[in-house]
């Protein structure tokens, strides 16, 4: 009887732990993400809508909604930074070039791609 009751707590304790350190997960992953909340909302509506054709009518990514299949699921792939700009600047297989963009909007989607999909930037 008595073990029932001390058992009782130490449940209640628990849930807490557990919550102090999915936040912490939380704020260090948004942390990294939102350096910059401006520009990886700049870089997320060049990605879903401000490029002809969008590279979310291709690429699946999860932070913008995106669900395209003809291209490689970006939340998979991680490119970093160096990768995603490249592609856009000259193409890669069946992947357009977009020859059109300014080097600011090329760097601000790479940037965001790379962010949004955890690789290093
Ligand atoms: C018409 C469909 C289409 C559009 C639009 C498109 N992509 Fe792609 N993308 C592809 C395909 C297909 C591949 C794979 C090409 C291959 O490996 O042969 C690819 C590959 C990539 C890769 C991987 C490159 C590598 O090094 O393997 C990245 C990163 C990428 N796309 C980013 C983007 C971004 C950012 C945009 C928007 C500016 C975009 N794509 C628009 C179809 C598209």
């Amino acid at each position: 009887m008595h073990a029932v009751r001390r058992g009782g707590p130490a449940h209640r304790a628990r849930p807490w732990r557990m919550l102090a350190g999915a936040a912490a997960l939380a704020c260090s992953a948004a942390g990294a993400i939102a350096a910059e909340p401006a520009d990886a909302d700049a870089g997320r509506a060049l990605f879903t809508k401000d490029t002809t054709p969008a590279c979310a009518v291709c690429h699946t990514l999860a932070d913008a909604g995106a669900t395209g299949t003809i291209g490689p699921n970006l939340d998979e792939l991680k490119p970093d930074a160096a990768r995603v700009a490249q592609a856009i600047r000259n193409g890669v297989g069946v992947m357009p070039a977009f020859e059109t963009l300014s080097d600011d909007d090329v760097q601000r989607l790479a940037r965001y791609v790379a962010g949004a999909t955890g690789a290093a930037p």
